[in-house]
């Protein structure tokens, strides 16, 4: 702890390089000065929180989302502003512009959908770190399994509710299953047949920002009631993934995020088999059957133990799938199967496709035909 500051000691040390500077004396009132005025409206952490309404909070969020304040001050300056009203201190400080690095899950990074972002830092602010945590998941997880914009969130528009009347017609709903704001605006987009710059994408991040500031305060309520129940599990691949890269065993992996979207599942359909026999010379078969839809196989010999490597090039070169990725075999034979998806989980289209295999020093590449 030998570089943690004392808000007083860090006082001192500025206000002694203030007089340093300008050489005037009084020291000791300039203290007391600035320890006054710093200790005036200190607020302790968590801040208070009272009963608010939602629907109220989701006009004021949609608003701000349109009115220059974006998506992550837009969850979070409408909860606080619905607060100032409320109760005045310590939020009538607090400008909510504090949020707007949020904006395009952060600076237009398309990281942290900013409406999760912006609403999880108020929870942060109203509630302890221990509190805070299941608070947060519940809110993130209901977010990956709900259908966005909700059913109000797109009535409130057809009614003709909210302050801002940009695009006033229901808007087409989809289930990002992540809390990343790529993958959540990307797949509306194709969903929906939209660009990012349209209104109607614009739109609708502006109705998720009202559906999340909801949601938000709707646990808030609940949980400042004494009702709160977490209602969120963790999808089952993330559970069976984590049983072994979760803190139990290997330790080297820390998300809450569903696996397969990114990873397929590396260890499942293209898993190699070992198929007996003996093996006399490294070698690559011919993939069957060929031409092959949906799934084919891929046989391969090893004399001896080798780190083998065996992945799946599209005609172009790009690489499609990596099937065995440096991984250690003893001698023998071995059979793997691909299911002709690729390392994120979708189906490829028809075509030439090439197996390359990798052993040591040993290479040898295979042509394969997908017909549709
Ligand atoms: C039975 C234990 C086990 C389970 C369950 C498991 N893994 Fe693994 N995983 C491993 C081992 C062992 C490795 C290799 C470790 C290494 O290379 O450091 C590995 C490696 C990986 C790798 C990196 C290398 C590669 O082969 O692509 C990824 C990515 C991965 N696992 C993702 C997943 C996902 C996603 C799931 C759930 C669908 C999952 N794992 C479930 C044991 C497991
Ligand atoms: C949003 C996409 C995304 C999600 C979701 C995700 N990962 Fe990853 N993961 C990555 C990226 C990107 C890397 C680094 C690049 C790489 O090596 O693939 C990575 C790397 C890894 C690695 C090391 C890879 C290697 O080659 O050694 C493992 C193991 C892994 N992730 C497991 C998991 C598990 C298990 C889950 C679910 C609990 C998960 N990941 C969720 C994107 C994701």
């Amino acid at each position: 702890m030998e570089n943690s500051v004392t808000r007083k000691e860090f006082l001192l040390k500025t206000s002694k390089a203030a007089v340093g500077a300008t050489a005037i004396a009084g020291l000791s009132s300039l203290i007391t000065t600035a320890s006054t005025k710093a200790n005036a409206k200190v607020t302790p952490w968590p801040w208070p929180y009272t009963q608010l309404d939602p629907e109220a909070v989701r006009i004021q969020a949609h608003y701000l989302y349109w009115n220059d304040k974006d998506c992550c001050s837009g969850t979070f300056g409408g909860i606080t502003s619905a607060l100032v009203t409320a109760l005045g201190d310590p939020w009538t400080n607090l400008p909510l512009e504090i949020m707007l690095y949020g904006r395009g899950g952060g600076n237009a990074w398309g990281v942290l959908c900013g409406c999760l972002n912006g609403a999880a830092a108020l929870i942060s602010l109203v509630t302890t770190k221990a509190q805070s945590g299941p608070l947060i998941s519940e809110l993130w997880g209901w977010y990956t399994q709900a259908e966005l914009p909700t059913d109000q969130g797109n009535q409130v528009a057809i009614n003709g509710q909210y302050l801002v009347h940009n695009y006033d017609q229901e808007l087409l709903q989809n289930i990002s299953g992540s809390p990343l704001c790529h993958a959540s605006v990307t797949e509306w987009c194709i969903a929906a047949n939209k660009k990012v710059s349209d209104m109607e994408r614009k739109e609708r991040c502006a109705r998720i920002t009202g559906d999340v500031a909801v949601k938000t305060v709707e646990i808030l309520n609940a949980f400042f009631a004494g009702t709160f129940t977490s209602t969120y599990t963790d999808p089952a691949t993330v559970t069976a993934c984590l049983s072994c890269h979760g803190s139990a065993v290997f330790n080297n992996v820390m998300t809450k995020m569903n696996c397969e979207p990114c990873h397929g599942n590396p260890h499942g359909a293209s898993s190699v088999a070992e198929i007996g026999g003996s093996a006399a010379s490294f070698k690559l078969s011919q993939n069957y059957p060929n031409p092959f839809n949906p799934s084919t196989k891929i046989q391969f010999s090893l004399p001896q133990t080798e780190k083998v490597k065996l992945e799946i090039y599209d005609i172009q070169g790009n690489l499609v799938k990596s099937l065995v990725d440096y991984d250690l075999y003893q001698a023998g034979n071995y059979e793997v199967m691909w299911d002709g998806k690729d390392n994120h989980g979708r189906q490829v289209s028809s075509g030439i496709y090439f197996a390359k295999m990798h052993a040591g020093k040993f290479a040898q590449t295979k042509k394969m035909n997908l017909v549709k």
